[in-house]
């Protein structure tokens, strides 16, 4: 695909990819372009041109990630297009989400008691992501206003300096999860086992924003993990650490690493159903006798384990098999079903009656 240029105009490039309409919003830029370029809509705006073109073209071809001229573009700015981007999830994607969501079920379907697992399926991905969201909004991105005022402040004192040691991008770049692998997940059982019938348009249309979701949020995590992490980092050694800065020392804030590294993991077990709320029915045999995707009797009933919210070591002792075969078993049912995440495998086992829910109607 061609690279946008700043000459071209900027309407053609909405024609050369409509996808790219949200992404223009963000920069503050309205519709209604006329013939100006791109280079004179983006100082009309006060946008950096170049900036802008980077971005643009980065979302609109997957293989054009120009790392190192991203890191030459001021931080804040790149943090300003992040939040820019937050928004967008938070006032439009995710509610218009939702909403076609609900449209599908006010018109009674006839998969609507699937349509209703997927719709809370969306809402627990919902409060993960805006979770996700609302750490970065209040404690990483005002973290990086502060070191990057710092960097420019000449002979910081130490004061200053520790005022800041409770957090660091090491710890963001640990708990930074990946929150487009659920939405794959949606979009996949979506597409294989809910039936669209004589609405199928609407279907189509949850998927396509689903999509769009997904992209866009892949987009983003890339620009967060391979430019704002190490430009960040960058800037933290040579502010805390300036005779070695291009490692940072493996010792450092051991504390608060374990710290962190323990909350994270707390992160990460959340998004886990709780054990009991989910239950294997009392008529599904042991060992399951339906074939599914191809799983067999012993990845069936590991599946049921994992989606009733038992742990690797827990189905291990349940089933009388070894760790590494537990493991093993999982990353079959993974590859096998292409649904990567336990709350998708759950409901998965919910569709196809593998298991059966205490709270769910
Ligand atoms: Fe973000
Ligand atoms: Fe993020």
């Amino acid at each position: 695909m061609k690279l946008l240029t700043s000459n071209m105009k900027m309407a053609d490039v909405v024609h050369s990819n409509y996808l790219l309409m949200p992404v223009i919003t963000r920069f503050g830029i309205p519709m209604g372009f006329g013939e100006k370029t791109v280079a004179t809509v983006c100082r009309k705006h006060r946008i950096d041109v170049d900036f802008f073109l980077t971005i643009a073209n980065a979302f609109s071809n997957e293989n054009y990630f120009p790392e190192k001229k991203l890191q030459t573009f001021n931080v804040l700015m790149i943090v300003d297009y992040l939040q820019k981007t937050h928004a967008y999830y938070i006032e439009m994607q995710v509610p218009l989400i939702e909403k076609l969501l609900n449209n599908l079920l006010r018109r009674r379907p006839s998969d609507a008691k699937n349509l209703k697992l997927i719709k809370k399926f969306f809402l627990d991905y919902k409060g993960e992501l805006f979770n996700h969201l609302e750490r970065e909004e209040t404690t990483t991105f005002p973290y990086v206003n502060k070191v990057y005022r710092l960097f420019h402040t000449p002979n910081p004192s130490t004061r200053e300096k520790r005022a800041l040691s409770k957090y660091s991008m090491h710890v963001y770049e640990e708990e930074h999860t990946d929150v487009d692998e659920k939405l794959y997940d949606l979009k996949n059982i979506l597409i294989k086992y809910v039936r669209g019938d004589s609405m199928n348009e609407l279907y189509q249309e949850v998927i396509f924003e689903l999509f769009r979701l997904e992209k866009d949020i892949q987009d983003h995590t890339r620009i967060e993990n391979n430019i704002l992490l190490p430009l960040v980092e960058e800037m933290e050694d040579l502010l805390f650490y300036p005779e070695e800065h291009s490692r940072r020392t493996a010792g450092k804030n051991a504390l608060a690493e374990t710290e962190i590294k323990s909350s994270v993991r707390t992160e990460i077990h959340r998004s886990e159903p709780a054990k009991g709320v989910y239950q294997v029915p009392q008529g599904v045999p042991k060992p399951v006798k339906q074939k599914l995707e191809g799983l067999t009797s012993r990845e069936l009933e590991v599946l049921q384990l994992v989606a009733c919210g038992f742990l690797n070591k827990q189905i291990a002792d349940e089933l009388s098999i070894s760790l590494h075969t537990v493991i093993s078993h999982r990353k079959n049912i993974t590859r096998k079903l292409q649904i990567k995440t336990v709350a998708g495998l759950t409901i998965y086992a919910l569709l196809n009656g593998l298991i059966s829910s205490k709270n769910m109607s």
